[in-house]
């Protein structure tokens, strides 16, 4: 018989990211390094966590969440005063310093926050108890995250058969959260499940999480994976070979807009052309609530030479050629067909389902 799943059992085996035994650092794997070599960081002080998350040594809407909240309960344990005032001061200038690392994914500033109020909460105790409530809150953080990971897991597979041909973009498994992942979860579940299943993992321009992660993880979890570049996402369409898109995302607006990695919306347009249903799929601490549509989210622009040279022998392009480098785009929610969460998959009219997920 299939052995049952249990969250604290899942949560001993996540390696991505988690406090130190002593509790004096936050340990990632530094998924810069993936796949030639699994090394691990400790990250002790505010700018080594912030440089993590810059650098994408720790990257993924829920994974980023998840080691900022570890982060600042370990800068919280080491700020010496006994005084609840200067201590609330002290946690929220190492907040807004983490909070600007990255602006998209909105499980960074929801994670600070849910530890702010835990900070607030806790006032009337003294400060080396409101530690001890940090601690636990980031643990809760995660642990809700991989209960969120296969709670998704379990709607998204209703929505693919067995041999179904899957295209995905960017990378939204394991490394990105705790657990499954949000848009590679079902694949894996299924798998455990005796299912099996063909994807297509776009090789993701210009850092390549495809290539580097999701290619990886799925490789090493068994599941039947071959890599394309991104432009020939309209191949595999055009030949029949898809069945659905699944895709993470960094944020999505009230209206069901959905910020994930540069690209997506592009393969999203495609699948409307081919008929493919696209679906998104996230816990719904990445649904933003307070933006009420894609205009409103914040899109990262990162280094031109991520285009120019970054993973290239030589550089590709003469160094003076400027190049337009956002992280993400906007997928339009009339080109979605579900956004699956936790709480189940929620549909057109996004205004009105997401805001009953919440209810
Ligand atoms: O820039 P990255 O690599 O952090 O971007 C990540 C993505 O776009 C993921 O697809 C998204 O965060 C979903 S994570 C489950």
């Amino acid at each position: 018989m299939a052995e049952m799943w249990n969250v604290e059992k899942e949560m001993k085996k996540v390696t991505n990211v988690r406090l130190s035994g002593d509790r004096s650092a936050v340990i990632i794997i530094d998924q810069t390094k993936l796949p030639g070599r699994e090394e691990y960081l400790e990250l002790r002080t505010a700018e080594e966590i912030y440089d993590a998350i810059l650098r994408l040594k720790v990257r993924g809407a829920p994974a980023i969440g998840i080691c900022a909240a570890y982060g600042i309960a370990v800068l919280a344990g080491k700020i010496q005063t006994e005084d609840y005032g200067e201590f609330l001061m002290q946690f929220r200038n190492y907040k807004t310093y983490l909070e600007s690392s990255r602006p998209t994914a909105v499980n960074l500033s929801w994670a600070l926050n849910r530890m702010e109020q835990t900070v607030i909460k806790n006032s009337a105790l003294k400060v080396e108890k409101i530690k001890e409530a940090l601690f636990d809150e980031s643990y809760s953080i995660q642990r809700e995250d991989v209960m969120m990971c296969r709670a998704i897991s379990e709607h998204g597979l209703t929505l693919i058969k067995d041999g179904a041909g899957i295209l995905t973009h960017c990378n939204a498994g394991p490394l990105a959260t705790s657990g499954y992942g949000t848009a590679l979860g079902p694949l894996f579940l299924g798998k455990e499940r005796g299912m099996n299943f063909r994807v297509f993992a776009d090789e993701t321009r210009p850092l390549l999480q495809g290539a580097r992660l999701t290619a990886y993880e799925l490789y090493k979890g068994g599941i039947d994976v071959t890599l394309i570049c991104d432009n020939m996402a309209g191949v595999v369409m055009k030949n029949g070979w898809i069945d659905a898109c699944f895709v993470g995302c960094d944020r999505i607006a009230a209206n069901g807009d959905t910020a994930n990695k540069i690209g997506t919306s592009t393969v999203a347009v495609l699948a409307k052309h081919y008929g493919i249903p696209f679906y998104v799929l996230g816990p719904t601490s990445t649904i933003d609530m307070n933006c009420p549509s894609g205009r409103d989210i914040p899109i990262e622009l990162r280094p031109e030479e991520e285009i120019r040279s970054k993973f290239y022998k030589e550089q590709m392009t003469p160094a003076e050629i400027p190049c337009y480098n956002p992280a993400f785009d906007i997928t339009d929610h009339e080109l979605i067909s579900g956004i699956v969460t936790e709480h189940g998959i929620a549909k057109a009219p996004y205004e009105e389902s997401l805001k009953k997920l919440f209810l």
